[in-house]
């Protein structure tokens, strides 16, 4: 979605002859989703971004996905997968997914290969350090609060900076991801209410120029045969014949962009406000929601932590990622921490703290949770780092 962006040079008419100081024509390519009737942008490049020298399968990481039975909540303890450190991309930890979407967790500290991922946009959330997100539409710096959108089809590599470690989690849709509906105007601009606008956007500001040759770029692509890491996509290896990187410039409404969870506007009320307000991201058929510091319910006799619920169409996945998380004290749950609330199982607040909030002003507690519509499946990952006596801890006495 994000707003039109132009950067580097472009014709002043479109689709019109552009030429390099040699006088051969800029090659263009126009990315667009939804067959010429959404977004796109126009780019620019040096060399033809068709030009490909080979093409084979390629054999990604395994990921198995088992139901999650017996149904139960479930806690995750992302840190208890620190290994030695591994590429951005294909050192993933897949822990949930569905069709609709992948949640995977990398404790990053190497480049990753050139891929592009033409199932889905990719929204990484950076728990800590910093990182490099260079694409043809440039370089997008990001640190830690960050969410990065990575639209699909682009190819992009990923590069840890910085002396802290980099930890990232990914979610990746089988689709588009941007800002909810509701807060956009029909031509696309943020609303009033929106907890977060235009100004709070960031984009690639300046051409990346890569020279290379037989540059290997990897694909997840659709695919009728059931590959790994999804039902329904494949992986194939092509060498390009010039670095993709060598656009000179571009414009449109589709690229890159990031957007830090520190500059999300809180909505508060007098009574609890119900978890639509925190609401960051619409995916299909998932949403992406911030819980940021913020001052809490103000009406004389508020509970301010969260009522006992049950959303009957939602599977709810939680990552702590900063502050204290009031309603969860006493369970277990820390830094990097995930919690699953499946459909079919009533959550709340932990023992005691109804109690304990009440007079409370101000939370401090960063999160994000993403609901999703279809039940999540555990992977790997989850198996290694579950906390078995989660689903316990509300039958504790307080
Ligand atoms: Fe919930």
């Amino acid at each position: 979605m994000p707003y039109y962006r132009s950067v580097g040079d472009v014709p002043r008419k479109r689709h019109t002859q552009f030429r390099q100081p040699d006088g051969t024509l800029y090659a263009e390519e126009l990315v667009g989703q939804e067959g010429f009737s959404s977004d796109s942008s126009l780019l620019y490049h040096r060399h033809a971004p068709t030009a490909i020298l080979a093409a084979e399968e390629y054999a990604p990481p395994t990921v198995t996905r088992v139901p999650n039975l017996p149904l139960k909540p479930r806690h995750l303890r992302t840190h208890k997968l620190d290994g030695t450190g591994a590429d951005p991309v294909l050192g993933r930890q897949y822990l949930l997914a569905n069709d609709d979407v992948r949640i995977a967790y990398v404790l990053a500290d190497r480049p990753s290969p050139l891929f592009r991922d033409a199932t889905g946009d990719h929204c990484l959330y950076l728990e800590s350090g910093t990182l490099r997100v260079e694409s043809p539409f440039g370089v997008l710096d990001a640190v830690a609060g960050d969410y990065v959108v990575i639209p699909t089809s682009t190819i992009h590599r990923l590069v840890p900076t910085g002396d802290e470690p980099t930890r990232l989690l990914a979610v990746e849709a089988s689709g588009h991801i941007g800002p909810p509906k509701r807060y956009l105007s029909v031509r696309g601009q943020f609303l009033e209410h929106a907890p977060y606008c235009e100004r709070d956007v960031r984009g690639p500001d300046t051409p990346l120029l890569v020279d290379g040759e037989e540059v290997e770029v990897l694909v997840r692509h659709r695919s009728r045969a059931a590959g790994p890491g999804g039902s329904g996509t494949a992986w194939t290896r092509h060498v390009y014949a010039n670095h993709p990187f060598d656009v000179v410039g571009w414009d449109g409404h589709m690229y890159p962009w990031a957007f830090s969870i520190h500059d999300f506007e809180p909505i508060t009320g007098r009574i609890h406000q119900p978890p639509p307000v925190h609401q960051t991201f619409q995916g299909p058929n998932f949403v992406i929601c911030s819980f940021v510091p913020r001052k809490v319910d103000y009406h004389p006799a508020a509970i301010p932590v969260p009522y006992n619920h049950h959303n009957v169409d939602s599977d709810e996945m939680l990552f702590y990622t900063g502050g204290n998380y009031e309603a969860r004290r006493g369970s277990g749950i820390e830094q990097g921490s995930i919690s699953l609330h499946p459909s079919g199982f009533t959550h709340g607040p932990q023992p005691g703290a109804a109690e304990r909030s009440i007079g409370a002003e101000f939370f401090d507690e960063l999160a994000v949770m993403v609901d999703t519509f279809r039940p999540l499946d555990l992977c790997d990952a989850a198996a290694v780092c579950e906390d078995d006596g989660y689903a316990w801890t509300w039958a504790r006495k307080s």
